[in-house]
């Protein structure tokens, strides 16, 4: 990043005001007014006073851009097929990277039986805050692990447990090298048999550079179109001796005036 792009992303990377496109954060708020009990004038300040908590945490820019407020996945086509699996005979949904555990609460609501929803995350500092935000220390939404799936270290109980993963704006903190590391990762989560998704969003590119490009450049975090995704899960499924098909949309997210990117959505299912 030159000097100049520093400077924008710093600006970007934390937006003191909420959006002002309140329609992306009417589930959080429904959530915090009906499921925590926070009176409807004090959701703001509320909000507020824990974004900054966990900015001091880590300066994710999911935190600083209010992202953590956008429940989107419940307004995506692949929620009703979520909701069904979880009401069945199936396995665990986790959420791997859930910082406050929106998602999870949000699964509650919803009707999925906490037994069925687990949260890991590398900062339990963040679970701290979810119950903080969500008001729900005494009924607690999901079990919360503690884990580096990056490293492995920890999380390793979870292992074979898995029907669903959630994975929002976590594979594109890294590299490709780091993002097979952490595919292999979750491929160990879901259970041998069965259905086996891999759902989320992050941050993507149109345009990927060719990996040898994008190494040599020095670039750090590789952001993919459906077809490097795609090719990112092939290189998983060489190595677990498994076999992964993405289905993936590119999506308008606006992320700024100066560093607008567009986002991938996508479903990644064992065959
Ligand atoms: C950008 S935030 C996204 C949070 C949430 N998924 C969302 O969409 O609002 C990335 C999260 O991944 C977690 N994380 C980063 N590296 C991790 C690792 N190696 N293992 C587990 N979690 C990690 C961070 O602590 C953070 O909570």
């Amino acid at each position: 990043m030159t000097e100049v792009d520093r400077a924008d992303y710093e600006e970007w990377r934390y937006q003191e005001s909420l959006p002002d496109e309140r329609n992306q954060l009417e589930h959080a708020f429904r959530l915090l007014e009906t499921y925590s009990g926070i009176p409807h004038d004090e959701v703001e300040e509320h909000v507020r006073v824990l974004r900054d908590k966990a900015w001091a945490v880590f300066p994710y820019p999911c935190i600083g851009r209010w992202r953590f407020l956008n429940i989107y996945l419940a307004s995506t086509p692949y929620y009703p097929e979520i909701l069904q699996t979880l009401k069945g005979e199936s396995g665990v949904f986790i959420d791997v990277g859930c910082c406050f555990g929106q998602v999870l609460r949000q699964l509650v609501v919803d009707g999925v039986p906490s037994p069925k929803l687990v949260g890991i995350d590398l900062r339990p500092e963040f679970f701290e805050l979810g119950y903080e935000l969500f008001r729900d220390q005494d009924r607690p939404p999901a079990k919360f692990v503690a884990a580096d799936l990056l490293s492995g270290e920890g999380g390793d109980e979870l292992n074979g447990t898995a029907s669903i993963v959630h994975a929002a704006s976590v594979f594109h903190l890294f590299g490709w090298e780091d993002q097979v590391k952490l595919g292999v990762r979750v491929t160990k989560l879901f259970r041998p048999e069965g259905e086996a998704v891999v759902f989320g969003r992050q941050v993507g590119n149109y345009e990927p550079k060719e990996l040898e490009e994008h190494t040599s450049l020095g670039l750090k975090r590789y952001f993919h179109n459906p077809e490097t995704w795609q090719k990112l899960w092939d290189e998983v499924g060489n190595l677990t001796g498994s076999k992964w098909k993405v289905d993936a949309t590119m999506i308008d997210w606006v992320l700024g005036t100066k560093m607008n990117r567009p986002g991938i959505r996508f479903a990644v299912r064992r065959q």
